[in-house]
């Protein structure tokens, strides 16, 4: 009789946007006259740019040409693609990352759930704590996290670095060493990030206590302040201690399209084996590639047009951003996030813990919105907005917020 991998059965039910899901629906039937507008999904709601549409478009017309027409890509990803991002994301910023370095994927979630095959089960991770609840799950899959504590929300053998507004939001050493630490700035969900220097100084634990930071850096683009990095690679060292995982959706709304990259440094050993060699070595026996069609609109996300046009795409996210960020400020919010990234991060109201805060907002303003106990136990007393919805609805939401 063959054996389960038992792992899985140890995974707590993912609750939170099935229950999300729920409670809305019995409201909305309950109250069919009310419009209720949903401010808690991560997803982008702006369509693809011109730029993009057109690479996409060349690339399908490619395919139906004998002379110009592509089978399997090759296991790393095309060329011009990761010539044109080592360029644009690294070597222009001052990073020396070159396009050998660069794995090109099918996005952030599978490269952030996958990565952990390169380690062995005796490794203990460190997470942020709220966090996004891949890094943990994946672990807990193969094996490295314990037995997960109903009351307090925890699994046994993970390291929790909280981040709450008593420490800025920016996680601590934590006492036990990690072998890996998963960092992600700007936050999911918090909307806050650290400054260059304070990465720094977790660039240069990692590579103190030999441990390996896996850096998801999937809201890069929303960055506005100049000291802020947007690569773990603006750091010294970070080279030899660092992997950073990328995406397309949020730069470029490729939530359904589908692609990411992942950079593993040929400095990057453990003693004398390269972590490079065992990822390219995965994507060759593992992994099929993103398709041509897809990578051909990954390069467009670096064009002139391209480049012009997503900016204005991410500033009309943000501007939902100041939006809530001032809404909520302006009713008396304690808020947090949304200057460096589109998710917005409040208090809850005294008394109201993040639950108990989200019925009040579906109730009262027919709004919905995350509760932050979903992302970790510190994230209870937090709730999350996203700035992904249309600037009407945001608009609209607020006014409702303001008049509770
Ligand atoms: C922190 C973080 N990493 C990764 C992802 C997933 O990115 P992708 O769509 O590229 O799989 C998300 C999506 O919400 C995210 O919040």
């Amino acid at each position: 009789m063959y054996q389960i991998n038992d792992n899985y059965q140890k995974l707590p039910g993912s609750y939170l946007f099935s229950t999300i899901a729920k409670k809305v629906a019995a409201f909305t039937q309950a109250n069919p006259d009310r419009s209720v507008i949903r401010l808690g999904i991560g997803d982008v709601t702006q369509p693809l740019v011109p730029a993009v549409i057109e690479a996409m478009h060349k690339a399908v017309d490619e395919m139906a040409d004998a002379a110009t027409f592509r089978g399997y890509a090759p296991d790393l990803g095309y060329e011009f693609l990761r010539r044109v991002i080592a360029l644009e994301d690294y070597r222009k910023r001052g990073c020396a990352i070159s396009e050998d370095e660069i794995f090109v994927s099918d996005g952030a979630k599978s490269d952030s759930g996958n990565i952990q095959e390169l380690f062995s089960t005796d490794c203990k991770i460190a997470v942020t704590d709220p966090v996004y609840p891949v890094y943990v799950d994946s672990n807990v899959m193969a094996g490295r996290c314990g037995v997960y504590n109903q009351d307090t929300q925890m699994w046994s053998n993970v390291i929790y670095m909280p981040c709450t507004r008593e420490n800025g939001f920016v996680p601590e050493f934590p006492k036990e060493t990690p072998d890996l630490i998963y960092l992600c700035f700007p936050n999911n969900p918090t909307g806050t990030t650290v400054s260059r220097a304070k990465l720094q100084e977790w660039v240069d634990y990692a590579n103190e206590k030999g441990s390996v930071i896996i850096y998801d850096a999937a809201y890069e683009a929303y960055i506005t302040q100049e000291e802020v990095a947007h690569s773990i690679y603006e750091c010294k060292g970070a080279d030899t201690c660092a992997i950073e995982i990328r995406s397309f959706s949020k730069n470029a709304g490729f939530t359904g399209v589908r692609l990411g990259f992942t950079v593993v440094p040929k400095a990057l050993m453990c003693g004398s084996v390269s972590l490079h060699t065992m990822w390219a070595r995965r994507h060759g026996t593992k992994y099929n590639g993103a398709p041509y069609i897809m990578q051909r609109a990954g390069e467009a996300v670096y064009s002139e047009a391209g480049k012009a046009q997503l900016k204005e795409q991410v500033a009309c996210y943000m501007k939902n951003a100041a939006v809530i960020k001032e809404g909520l400020t302006a009713a008396g919010y304690e808020v947090y996030g949304g200057v460096n990234a589109p998710y917005i991060w409040l208090k809850t109201p005294e008394r109201m813990n993040s639950w108990e805060f989200f019925d009040y907002l579906l109730e009262k303003a027919n709004v919905v919105g995350t509760p932050g106990s979903g992302f970790g136990p510190s994230g209870e007393g937090y709730f999350r907005l996203t700035a992904f919805g249309s600037y009407e609805n945001t608009v609209a939401a607020l006014e409702r917020i303001k008049k509770l």
